[in-house]
């Protein structure tokens, strides 16, 4: 059954009742629970995933609440240290959900996979002669992952492009293209742009160097979009017609200039990395794709688009690469990445990264109203005194200002 994710007065809760209300929601067992409320990662099993291990690091995990992607609810777990995050995405999320929620979509789960081939004696024959073998280096690179390729991913195809001119010289350099179905894919890509580059060799006569996933996963793009009628965004003194103008004149400083852009997509980052760490997801990969996507035209600019349509809906679209998984790496043994994956309730891959596309658009979009508006700081600040306060000693129940106050209402 698919419960809705409002949960009004949710932040005013205390930390135990909000967590009994996602393990029931959830379907969590008790041990499940447990993870949440700090026996997540053991010492022993953080010593088995990385070297010299001394310790734990541990982060808030929040919910983000009110999502309503593609007719689904969803309660977003985000793992992050910044305040104000969790927040702006559920205000955001709420805005969103009165002009129907977000359509989200995601391409097949392709990445590409790069093998650098130096030497080459005439790169445009090498080309063609690998284009020609290209049905046998696909299968080649099939029996690197029969299971994969018995779940219905595998290699998919074979692109050949050639740099004409560097410091060493032409090279060739063949991407290979699998889908990795529900995994993020990269050992998977590795291994076969491993395999395949002696027959590459043999093939090209050259001398291969690299062989490794590109971070740049603009096969497998994940995006949302939005539609806020202007009534729904008034607040205070500001009507909504006001508040779309404003989000407009914010973004076009963002898709007009890379100093505004770093920025605005830093903003949209908060949320995706938040839901990325939170189920174990290497978000440093998200990031690399993410900006160099927002490069892709030789110019830095922003990742998501706004504009007022003929009927005066505000209307956010956002598209990046997002290469994420649910089987394997750190979404399957870290057990507090096991329990937000759980609470998410995503089935695919492709599901996770729509889902993260929304995410993304809805800090966008929190943080342009607010800029656009009031400013940040307000909510800031308020967040920030409170965590000095605590820094400095006091416990109990803080006030923390009229942001939050939006939040579950
Ligand atoms: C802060 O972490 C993120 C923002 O700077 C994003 C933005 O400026 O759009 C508020």
């Amino acid at each position: 059954m698919n419960k809705s994710s409002r949960l009004p007065g949710f932040y005013k809760l205390g930390l135990e009742d909000r967590a009994a209300i996602i393990a029931e929601r959830a379907g969590l067992t008790a041990s499940e629970k447990a993870i949440l409320m700090g026996e997540g990662l053991s010492p022993a099993q953080a010593d088995q995933m990385i070297e010299n291990v001394v310790g734990i690091h541990a982060l808030p995990l929040g919910i983000a609440v009110n999502f309503l992607i593609n007719g689904q609810d969803y309660l977003i777990p985000m793992a992050i240290e910044e305040p104000s995050v969790v927040a702006g995405a559920s205000f955001a999320a709420r805005l969103v959900r009165e002009g129907g929620g977000f359509a989200a979509s995601s391409d097949e789960p392709v990445m590409i996979g790069q093998i650098q081939v130096l030497d080459v004696a005439d790169p445009q024959a090498a080309r063609s002669e690998l284009l020609a073998q290209k049905s046998r280096l696909l299968q080649l690179a099939d029996q690197t992952d029969s299971l994969l390729v018995s779940l219905g991913g595998g290699a998919r195809d074979l692109i050949v492009r050639v740099i004409k001119d560097s410091i060493v010289g032409p090279m060739v350099v063949v991407h290979l293209l699998f889908d990795c179905r529900d995994a993020m894919g990269a050992n998977t890509v590795n291994t076969a742009c491993e395999a395949l580059a002696p027959e590459v060799e043999n093939i090209t006569g050259g001398r291969v160097v690299l062989r490794i996933l590109s971070n740049l996963a603009d096969r497998r793009l994940a995006r949302a979009r939005c539609s806020i009628p202007p009534d729904v965004l008034a607040f205070e003194a500001f009507d909504g017609q006001t508040v779309s103008k404003r989000i407009v004149e914010a973004y076009a400083l963002a898709a007009n200039d890379p100093y505004r852009a770093a920025t605005h997509n830093k903003g949209i980052m908060n949320g995706i990395d938040a839901v990325a760490v939170a189920t174990g997801q290497d978000w440093r990969a998200l990031e690399a794709g993410a900006h160099a996507y927002a490069a892709r035209s030789g110019r830095y600019t922003s990742l998501s688009h706004w504009s007022v349509d003929a009927d005066g809906n505000l209307v956010g679209t956002l598209e990046l690469p997002l290469a994420v998984g649910i089987v394997g790496g750190a979404s399957r043994v870290h057990p507090t990445a096991k329990v937000a994956l759980k609470i998410l309730g995503v089935t695919t891959a492709r599901e996770l990264a729509e889902v993260m596309a929304a995410v993304g658009l809805a800090q966008n979009l929190a943080a342009l109203r607010a800029l656009a508006t009031e400013g940040i700081q307000r909510g800031h600040m308020e967040l920030h005194a409170r965590q000095v306060a605590i820094a400095a000693g006091a416990t109990g129940d803080l006030e923390v200002g009229s942001w939050r106050l939006e939040v579950g209402g």
